[in-house]
């Protein structure tokens, strides 16, 4: 652990099947006028909207409801959002969703009382916070993202073709408390579960491939990887198998509360690629990043080879046989490539609905980056192009 840092998390977790027992206790601290914020309509379907909107009741709330928010949440919705905040004086915003809804809640919290272009000032110049905030906090129902646990939120543009992703001071933009039941993912559709789990593994893999160094983080990171590999094979089998769904949750969670992130430099260039790819095709987040991951890690390996050599062993248990360094690590590589197939996610950047026109477009709106290897806008199109 060769790097200083200081480590504290905000967030108050209650997880498992008594987790919304505690929703009631909890609201009690917070005003009366309660946003509720979430999606199409899943939590409809399978009653926890009534389930929620009871206790809220019951706790004397008077709730004031933003429904419809999109998978890839759009900056008119957080400005809708903040609107709705300023006419109600709201106090209080309950998220119920996964990483879309709660990212969108905090682009709520924190641009309700901005004065000026809440996108430009905390997105795009990546601005202290400088007004008021709305304390929120989430019902979980989808694992992948982590934002139950940390102050990101990932939003889109639409006027802009950007989707960027701002982590913001922990205190002020982490989630006062998360609900999280297992049991709610039961319903996730399957390709939004395998989207889940696999954007779990990139967070993993973005925070592991950097460093040369002998780190705790890694040793965690790789057990974290196990139990997801793991888990996503028998969910994959029976969606109702609470010790998958489970471990998934708490994977993702883990993922990216930033203990996984400590004394590492980190990389993040496969989710810098995936958001301009989503700007422009809309895509489901991970499998955005299941797309693109293989070419890029091919692309970079050689310039971390330790570090690839050590996933394939430690990962996915390849055995030396005479092989060579970088068939080693390739072959690290190929295993991940086959996680993804068994995971039944599509292969290319045409299947998602990229054309060939916008592949220039999204590299050259790509924020350069990169761990091992630092990428500028020629290098991104290698890596596009390979994924097509
Ligand atoms: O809209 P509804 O009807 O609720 O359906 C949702 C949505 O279509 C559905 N769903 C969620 N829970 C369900 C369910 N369907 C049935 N039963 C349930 N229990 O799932 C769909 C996807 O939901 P969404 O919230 O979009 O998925 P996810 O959690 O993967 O969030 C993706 C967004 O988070 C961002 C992504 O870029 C993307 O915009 N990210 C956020 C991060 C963060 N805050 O730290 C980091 C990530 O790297 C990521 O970038
Ligand atoms: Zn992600």
């Amino acid at each position: 652990m060769i790097y200083d840092f200081t480590y504290e998390n905000p967030t108050r977790i209650h997880f498992g099947k008594s987790a919304m027992s505690y929703l009631a206790e909890e609201l009690k601290a917070y005003g009366k006028n309660v946003l509720l914020v979430y999606g199409k309509n899943s939590i409809k379907a399978t009653g926890l909207y009534d389930q929620i909107m009871n206790i809220l009741h019951e706790c004397g709330k008077t709730v004031f409801e933003l429904p419809g928010i999109n998978s890839n949440p759009r900056y008119a919705q957080v400005m809708e959002g903040a609107h709705m905040v300023r006419e109600n004086g709201i106090d209080f915003i309950l998220a119920v969703g996964g990483g879309s809804v709660i990212d969108c809640t905090k682009g709520i919290s924190v641009s309700s009382y901005y004065e000026g272009d809440a996108w430009q000032y905390y997105w795009v110049e990546n601005g202290p916070i400088v007004n008021k905030t709305i304390p929120f906090a989430a019902v979980l129902t989808m694992a992948g993202t982590g934002s139950e646990m940390n102050a990101t939120s990932v939003i889109t543009n639409e006027e802009k073709k950007l989707k960027i992703g701002r982590t913001f001071p922990l205190w002020e933009m982490s989630p006062k408390f998360s609900i999280m039941n297992p049991e709610l993912t039961y319903t996730v559709p399957i390709r939004q579960m395998v989207s889940g789990i696999y954007d779990i593994f990139s967070h993993l893999m973005e925070q592991y491939f950097s460093g040369d160094d002998d780190c705790t983080t890694d040793y965690l990171t790789e057990g974290v990887m196990l139990s997801l590999i793991n888990a996503a094979r028998k969910a994959l089998i029976n969606p109702e198998d609470y010790e998958a769904r489970s471990n998934i949750m708490w994977c993702a969670t883990m993922g990216l509360n930033r203990i996984l992130g400590l004394s590492k430099t980190q990389d993040w260039e496969v989710h810098k690629i995936e958001h301009q790819v989503g700007a422009y095709t809309d895509c489901p987040h991970g499998i955005g990043l299941a797309i693109i991951s293989p070419a890029y890690y091919r692309y970079i390996y050689k310039y971390g080879l330790p570090k690839f050599i050590r996933f394939a062993k430690s990962v996915w248990h390849v055995e030396e046989k005479g092989r060579s360094e970088d068939e080693i690590a390739l072959e690290g590589i190929s295993r991940l490539e086959t996680f993804i197939k068994e995971l039944g996610i599509t292969q290319t950047l045409r299947d998602i609905g990229a054309t060939e026109e916008m592949l220039p477009l999204i590299a050259q709106s790509t924020a350069p980056g990169g761990g091992y290897k630092k990428m500028n806008a020629e290098d991104i199109m290698v890596v596009l192009r390979k994924s097509f």
